[in-house]
């Protein structure tokens, strides 16, 4: 009972996809058996661009059954969604407090957020973070599971908790800290080769782990590839490479090993490596998106899992409020 704890918030919008997979996903079912974890649906963060009401529910149970069809197991971990625990709002306001509008506009991602929606800079975008601390904050996590593009947020996560301890005196918030997979975190490119495929704004160059089968043989069929080496063992172009980190991860080593060699002697034929990607890929996201359909046909199984994911969760919570407000000075009764 003495297990770490680990807070980690997966974002409702958007569809899953293979870079998300490989990178976050794996890493909550790495942790789910050696640390007291938490995770949970980040639906209040998404109100800040005031998706539509009907779209809410649907988008967050999609989420919770794509991450239990890719191993997340809501007995091992207490998944629920952000909206069903009050105390975070409240902390969250407690932490605003501790918060300074000039450290909160010069964040990075704010600053995107500017550029891309200059009609809707609201308070609630300025004050991400500092949500985003208090989701944290409010099970005095010690790890966070979270991606490059995440570091500064939790950068001020540790600053709005020593800053509290700071304030009212006590060593109440631990600061918590980035984890990374010890495992070589495998960074998925877009298959058009632009970036990331997480980051990726070419729908086509994206593998989702809800693309049926012949969508999934298209997208590789038409992954960006090149006439070949023309001088034995050169190195891999980056979206060369990407394709055989995908063989590898769906077909092993094998497989890959045979491709490597035909690279190293310059006589790949790209056609036939993709043909053979194309059928381990749709072997390997085939069980995942029907695990995640069936589960989604079941809502009553989803509402019982986030409710028990909550109840899990507010054991929790509710104890740092309890002592937070204490702490400030909020004890009248
Ligand atoms: N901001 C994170 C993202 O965009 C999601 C998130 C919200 C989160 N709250 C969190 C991640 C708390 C880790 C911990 O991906």
């Amino acid at each position: 009972m003495n297990k770490e704890i680990v807070v980690s918030g997966i974002r409702s919008t958007g569809y899953l996809h293979l870079g998300n997979y490989l990178g976050a996903i794996q890493n909550y079912v790495e942790m789910q058996n050696n640390y007291d974890c938490y995770f949970f649906v980040a639906d209040y963060h998404s109100l800040t661009t005031h998706p539509d009401p009907k779209a809410l529910k649907p988008n967050v149970f999609r989420v919770v059954a794509e991450n239990i069809a890719s191993g997340l197991d809501p007995e091992k971990v207490a998944l629920y969604a952000q909206s069903d625990l009050p105390e975070i709002p409240e902390l969250y306001l407690m932490l605003n407090m501790m918060a300074y509008k000039g450290e909160l506009e010069k964040v990075p991602t704010f600053k995107d957020k500017v550029r891309l929606q200059p009609d809707n800079v609201n308070a609630g975008l300025l004050t991400y973070p500092v949500l985003m601390a208090a989701d944290i904050l409010i099970h005095r996590a010690v790890k966070v599971p979270v991606g490059k593009d995440q570091e500064q947020h939790l950068e001020m996560a540790r600053n709005f908790a020593t800053r509290f301890n700071t304030r009212y005196g006590a060593e109440f918030f631990p600061e918590p800290q980035v984890w990374r997979s010890n495992a070589d975190t495998v960074k998925i490119m877009s298959l058009d080769g632009n970036g990331k495929m997480s980051k990726s704004e070419n729908a086509n160059a994206t593998i989702y782990l809800s693309d049926d089968d012949d969508t999934i043989r298209k997208k590789i069929m038409k992954a960006k590839t090149d006439s070949g080496p023309t001088e034995p063992n050169s190195e891999m172009p980056d979206y060369i490479k990407n394709l055989f980190v995908l063989l590898q991860v769906s077909a092993g080593s094998e497989v890959t090993q045979t491709f490597t060699d035909a690279f190293n002697n310059c006589n790949i034929r790209y056609g036939d490596m993709k043909k053979q990607l194309a059928e381990s890929m749709v072997s390997f996201v085939g069980p995942i998106r029907e695990k995640a359909a069936e589960l989604q046909r079941d809502e009553q199984a989803i509402r019982k899992i986030l409710k028990e994911g909550a109840e899990k969760a507010r054991a929790s919570s509710a104890v740092t409020i309890a002592e937070a407000r204490k702490l400030i000075g909020i004890n009248y009764y």
